[in-house]
């Protein structure tokens, strides 16, 4: 996350995540999964300024006319939690440019989240410390804290309890996202809990090691049959991004992006340049080339 202040505006530049491993180890009685997963932030961003509202009120304005901009949008419950943990009742402008697509397993709604609890701690002086924030960011969603520990991060629980991990070296994707986003609810209800549930050592220390054959190797994701059945687009997408030869591909968190790992940025533009030939049959998926974060 990149944040500038100037005399007037807090910015924030705030990324989307991928998942490489995400096993499934548990239905829970509250309802969530217990889970293990490496998340990974990558470079594509969405960005929100605030600026202060003089009518004492909060207002977000989105340059992206199908998401909401109401009470249930994450951006305003953030805001009503960062109020009601500062006693702060200043109104707020918020503006977001949403360049992360929606419904599609990159957390771009957590993501928003974490950087409006971010940006209010800077623009309001608040003082809250990380653990402050990765508390807070639990309260909103399971994937909102990661955001406070990126760029890479083992988290297990809902997903909210976050152990950070250094990347051994920067990894090169390509992510196509379908036209059709998928709801974490329904790709959830549809999973099974696998009964000799996949360990995630190997990839932890592949990710450390920076050993990106290994990576291509150990990517998992438990939630992709599901998804695959909500949405057959993900198969489609998934068999054409192994036809294209990267070192590894995989569906991140509950779809519907797919993406392929890649052993150099190169080879991430030249799949990306074999798609866009092929765009007809994409059906509307767009393709982005990324970097995990710094
Ligand atoms: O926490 P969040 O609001 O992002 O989760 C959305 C939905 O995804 C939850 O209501 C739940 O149905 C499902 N979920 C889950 N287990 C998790 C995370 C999410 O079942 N660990």
């Amino acid at each position: 996350m990149l944040m500038r202040r100037t005399a007037s505006a807090v910015r924030v530049w705030t990324p989307a995540k991928v998942n490489l491993f995400l096993e499934v180890l548990a239905r829970r009685p509250d309802g969530y999964h217990e889970l293990a997963t490496l998340m990974m932030a990558v470079s594509l961003y969405d960005t929100l300024e605030f600026t202060e509202e003089t009518t004492g009120a909060t207002s977000l304005h989105c340059d992206h006319p199908s998401l909401s901009t109401g009470p249930e949008n994450l951006i305003c419950r953030a805001v009503q939690l960062a109020r009601r943990e500062s006693g702060r009742s200043d109104g707020v402008g918020i503006r977001l440019w949403k360049r992360i697509p929606m419904a599609a397993g990159l957390a771009g709604g957590s993501s928003d989240a974490a950087a409006t609890l971010a940006g209010l701690n800077r623009f309001w002086r608040l003082g809250w410390d990380r653990s402050k924030l990765i508390q807070l960011g639990s309260e909103l969603g399971s994937d909102v804290s990661f955001f406070f520990a990126a760029p890479a991060a083992w988290c297990t629980g809902r997903g909210e309890q976050i152990e950070p991990l250094r990347l051994g070296r920067p990894l090169d994707l390509v992510l196509v996202a379908p036209p059709v986003g998928l709801s974490t609810a329904d790709v959830f209800r549809g999973v099974t809990v696998s009964t000799e549930p996949r360990a995630g050592a190997a990839i932890r220390q592949a990710a450390a090691a920076g050993d990106v054959r290994e990576l291509g190797r150990q990517l998992h994701n438990r939630l992709q049959p599901a998804a695959e059945r909500l949405c057959p687009a993900v198969a489609d997408l998934f068999a054409r991004l192994a036809g294209l030869g990267p070192v590894g591909q995989l569906m991140t968190g509950s779809g519907s992006t797919v993406f392929a790992l890649c052993r150099y940025p190169g080879e991430a533009l030249s799949i990306a340049r074999a798609l866009h030939s092929a765009r007809d049959e994409l059906n509307g998926a767009r393709v982005f080339v990324v970097r995990s974060c710094d």
